[in-house]
């Protein structure tokens, strides 16, 4: 039986340390979650949370690796796939982003919006999708709840619609005033924030005497929003003109009830896709599903490799023989998985915006389609500019099988770009990254998990432009120009600055220099 439930794919979007992996904690805590029982700590291990399962990314304290997790709430089945925080790593975050229907952006109320707010707002932006946003940590002092809307209209260009107004000023969070029924939500703590934050809901004229002074204020605020027509419109916000708005503290689980309510009643549903070829694949439709993430390294056992695929149309089903959009190929799907955090059970069956993995799937890389029935292959996920780029060589010799293999993996998830050239050979490729922090990751996991020691040595690049075969070829042996191939097929021309670029375009007018999408740096 198909489950029918629906659906509601959504990401956390924030700059690190807004809350992010607390509200997951605490969504999850409000939710039941369906797959495998035991991933979500209780507190005290907060941070040992859903997504981060390599060594470095707990000593940094960053996410940058990519999970999802399941839950049912009011009978809908909820997806919420985690996103990477830090900005080096912000073409992962992009990808992730094409996985989902709608995103929530976690703002910070003491810090206001901080430059990876910004970014993913833009990202989202330019990908068309809708963003509530939550203003976190107003149980700690902060900018005003007006200063907070008048930012994100000046420095985002989105309107800001409250759905809800705090009660209580950033530091003194009593609760808030619900502006669809007007009535005063009011919290009370728990122990710790460990479980539910139970809220009681009353008329305004049920208002206590303590709480009076604040309700007016918030009541006064809330009708200057309405002269404001600050008032959410479902049509704006799809449109991403406006962005809904409530307050909460992931930490104390006040406003995380309200959230999920809120992602219910106006997150929009998966939805129809268009493929490469302009023809749309309806959700009712037969089974297909894109890969927008390859991880490995998940199990240090098993090395497993896992690729994340969302489903886009119809009923997947554990066994089901899809067919491979690259390729052509017949691809069995025996080892089908729901994916949770680094805890990975087997799943039978999943529905559009569901988010399945395969397993040891070498034939997946990312932006690949897989389908049944008629054929279909979805746009891949654009690639941004790197800035950085070095050459890599084995750190011992004897294991250079090691090092290819190692290198090989890496370029299929996407954790950094692999060029080539005739001229170089693959001894010592070369690896060009948006930041610079994916040289370390490129580090870590080749020393751990292939066994082979990498060296670096700085290539003098900053710049990169796509060209075509007449350009490279045109290019050749220019100076302070290189041109290389990426495993996608792209060739890119780095050059050593901007200048060169400039006057290179400039002076070749025929020849072909496209700007890649700016990235993380
Ligand atoms: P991230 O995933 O976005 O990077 O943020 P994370 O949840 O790890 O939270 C970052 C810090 O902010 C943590 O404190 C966390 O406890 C705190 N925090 C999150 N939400 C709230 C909130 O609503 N109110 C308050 N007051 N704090 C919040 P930490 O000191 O870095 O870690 P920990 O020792 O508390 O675990």
């Amino acid at each position: 039986m198909p489950d029918t439930r629906p659906r509601r794919t959504f990401a956390v979007i924030s700059h690190p340390d807004a809350g992010k992996s607390t509200l997951t904690e605490a969504l999850a805590l409000h939710a039941r979650v369906i797959t495998e029982a035991g991933a979500v700590h209780g507190k005290g291990d907060r941070r040992a949370t859903v997504s981060d399962w390599m060594a470095m990314e707990k000593a940094r304290g960053i996410s940058i690796t990519s999970a999802a997790l399941q839950f049912v709430y009011r009978d809908h089945v909820i997806n919420l796939v985690d996103t990477p925080g830090h900005s080096d790593f912000s073409e992962d975050t992009y990808r992730v982003l094409s996985a989902v229907d709608s995103a929530v952006m976690l703002v910070d109320a003491g810090k206001g919006l901080e430059p990876q707010t910004l970014k993913l707002f833009k990202v989202c932006a330019l990908r068309g999708i809708p963003v509530m946003t939550v203003i976190n940590k107003w149980d700690r002092p902060g900018l005003s709840a007006l200063e907070l809307m008048d930012l994100i209209q000046e420095k985002i260009r989105l309107r800001p619609t409250p759905l809800t107004w705090p009660v209580g000023e950033a530091g003194d969070f009593r609760g808030v005033l619900d502006r669809r029924t007007g009535e005063f939500v009011k919290y009370t703590r728990t122990a710790g924030g460990a479980t539910r934050a139970p809220e009681r809901r009353m008329a305004p004229d049920e208002v206590e005497p303590a709480d009076a002074l604040a309700w007016a204020t918030a009541v006064e605020e809330h009708e200057l929003l309405e002269l404001d027509e600050a008032d959410h419109d479902q049509d704006r916000f799809l449109a991403g003109e406006t962005t809904p708005v409530m307050f909460a503290s992931a930490l104390q689980n006040f406003g995380v009830a309200q959230l999920l309510d809120l992602l219910l009643d106006i997150a929009p549903d998966p939805s129809p896709t268009e493929g490469v070829d302009g023809s749309v694949r309806k959700v009712e439709d037969d089974f297909s599903a894109f890969v927008f993430k390859v991880q490995s390294g998940m199990n240090n056992a098993h090395r497993d490799r896992l690729a994340y695929a969302r489903v886009v149309s119809g009923t997947f089903e554990r066994g089901m023989v899809v067919t491979h959009a690259g390729s052509g190929r017949p691809f069995a799907t025996k080892f089908a998985q729901s994916v949770f955090g680094r805890d990975t059970a087997a799943v039978e069956s999943a529905e559009p915006g569901d988010i399945i993995g395969f397993v040891n799937a070498q034939a997946l890389r990312v932006g690949d389609t897989v389908y049944v029935g008629d054929p279909i292959e979805y746009p891949p996920v654009p690639s941004f500019a790197p800035e950085h780029f070095v050459t890599a060589s084995a750190g011992d010799i004897g294991r250079y099988k090691q090092f290819r293999r190692g290198i090989e993996q890496l370029d299929q998830e996407g954790v950094v770009q692999v060029l080539r050239s005739d001229l170089r050979g693959d001894q010592n490729p070369v690896l060009a990254a948006v930041g610079p922090m994916q040289f370390e990751v490129v580090e870590d996991r080749m020393t751990n998990e292939f066994n082979s020691p990498i060296r670096f040595s700085r290539l003098d690049y900053q710049v990169a432009r796509r060209t075509d075969a007449a350009g490279a070829a045109a290019l050749a042996g220019k100076r302070g120009v290189e041109v290389l191939e990426r495993s996608d097929g792209t060739r890119l021309a780095l050059f050593v600055d901007q200048w060169r670029a400039q006057v290179t375009a400039r002076d070749n007018p025929d020849i072909m220099l496209e700007a890649l999408p700016a990235g993380g740096s």
